[in-house]
């Protein structure tokens, strides 16, 4: 079974073939992570992203990667934390899983993840952690084309949420 690492670091410097990024519908670019991908991936990402038609919530569209050292981008809408009883977990879980479907329908070996929805987005971050490892380690336990899983975690407080996650 692939692996699930939990690093800290700026997720626009992986070398996994392909990395996640915690996108809004319109797929046409933000802040937070959104931001950092588009801007060190280059213009001609935003381009693509804008043949997509944008994305729903909880589904996922993947580009090529451009300046990126990864050769693809999965964008994916996490869902907007409303208090839980939206189906806000269900969502964020699908995140996960579109992504890794279209990284292995792509031939990707190794995936990188940023925290989707718990910045701008809000999602609590606990929960939203032992939501991500479990979709991860679900899809691993089916899916041996995938060798590792990066959880690329930017500050202290989400890395520490991160592993404490995936030692439970
Ligand atoms: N590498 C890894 N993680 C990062 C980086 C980075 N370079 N930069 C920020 N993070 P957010 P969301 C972390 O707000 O909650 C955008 O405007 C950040 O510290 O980026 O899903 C989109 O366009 C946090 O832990 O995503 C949407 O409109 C995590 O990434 C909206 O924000 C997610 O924070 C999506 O909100």
């Amino acid at each position: 079974m692939g692996k699930l690492l939990v690093v800290r670091g700026d997720i626009t410097r992986e070398e996994t073939d392909a990395i996640a990024n915690a996108a809004n519908c319109s797929l046409l670019g933000g802040g937070g992570v959104d931001g950092a991908i588009h801007r060190a991936a280059g213009p001609r990402l935003l381009e693509e992203c804008r043949t997509l038609g944008g994305c729903r919530t909880g589904e996922a569209k993947i580009t090529k990667g451009y300046d990126l050292r990864a050769k693809y981008v999965i964008h994916t809408p996490g869902p907007v934390w409303h208090g839980g009883g939206y189906g806000e977990d269900e969502l964020l879980r699908s995140c996960y899983l579109n992504c890794l479907k279209l990284a292995s329908e792509n031939g990707c070996r190794s995936v990188a993840f940023p925290s989707i929805s718990t910045g701008v987005y809000r999602f609590p971050l606990d929960r939203a952690a032992k939501i991500a490892v479990t979709a991860i380690r679900d899809y691993l336990a089916e899916h041996e084309e995938i060798e590792e899983v990066r959880m690329v975690c930017f500050d202290a407080r989400t890395q520490q949420a991160y592993e404490a996650a995936a030692r439970s």
